[in-house]
């Protein structure tokens, strides 16, 4: 009895053995990228977010919103209220409606949120061949693979397959699922132009955009990895003062 569980429990074993890898290799696995706010020191290359920010505002934002994110929160990434002020004037944004009572526009001040490239949703489908360009503000916490993923879509517009037939309108994608994206390829080398002469390659656009969107969904990221490292410290030292104590209240006592 005992040996034919056993045998059975091997038999299954093996068959998931077969049967896992072959399902997890119908589609490459996502390459990991370097991100330097991972582990547990990591901290957001700012300069990178900051090149990041531009290759949003000249690309994606022709596109994708970014409604969670006001001008001011640029600070976070660096950039000093001057410079938050001038980016800020720059954008024309809706301001309320006039004494006629038609909507007025006007210069964007750093308490604005990001300026949307639509109005609505059906703007947005109408302009892009009914496709809906998410918002970008927590893309990487929203997608499995996070900054991989995005740096896979942005860097996955290769020439499809011999025989991949790809719908009018659409684009072959190696990273996105069914690989058939109603995005066009946003980035190309030498695309955006930085001004500290930085390498500009699709992948160096790709990582700095993605560096700015990581900072974006989790701003607060490297304060908590600094508030978790004095929680561990202080349990250390409690640690060693509770054996302290508990050292000398025991001293007089016969073990
Ligand atoms: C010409 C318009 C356009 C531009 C420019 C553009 N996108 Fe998109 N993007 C879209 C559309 C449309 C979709 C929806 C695609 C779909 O669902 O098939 C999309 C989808 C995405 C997705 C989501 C993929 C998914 O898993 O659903 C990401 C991430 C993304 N874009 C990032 C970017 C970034 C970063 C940039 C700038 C470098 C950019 N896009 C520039 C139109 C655009």
């Amino acid at each position: 009895m005992r040996a034919l569980k056993l045998a059975a429990i091997g038999l299954v074993s093996a068959a998931l053995a077969i049967a896992l890898p072959a399902l997890a290799q119908e589609d490459e696995p996502l390459a990991r990228q370097q991100w330097s706010w991972q582990g547990p020191f990591g901290t957001y290359d700012l300069a990178a977010a900051q090149r990041g920010f531009q290759v949003y505002s000249e690309v994606c934002a022709n596109c994708h919103s970014m409604t969670q994110l006001h001008y001011r929160d640029l600070a976070g990434i660096g950039l000093t209220p001057a410079q938050i002020k001038a980016i800020a004037a720059a954008v024309t944004v809706p301001q309320g409606v006039d004494d006629q009572g038609n909507p007025k526009q006007g210069p964007a001040t750093p308490a604005d949120q990001f300026r949307s490239p639509f109005p609505n949703p059906q703007a947005a489908r109408a302009a892009l061949n009914g496709a809906l360009p998410p918002d970008l503000s927590v893309i990487i916490n929203a997608r499995a693979g996070g900054p991989d993923y995005v740096y896979g879509i942005l860097t996955g517009f290769v020439p499809p397959p011999a025989g991949f037939k790809v719908q009018s309108g659409l684009f072959y994608n190696r990273t996105f699922e069914g690989h058939q994206i109603a995005m066009p390829q946003p980035l190309h080398d030498g695309q955006v132009t930085f001004a500290d002469g930085s390498g500009n390659s699709i992948s160096d656009e790709a990582h700095d955009v993605v560096t700015f969107l990581a900072w974006a969904a989790n701003p607060d990221l490297v304060q908590r990895k600094q508030i978790g490292w004095r929680v561990v410290l202080f349990l250390v030292i409690m640690t060693g003062l509770t054996y302290a104590v508990k050292r000398k209240i025991w001293s007089d006592v016969e073990h």
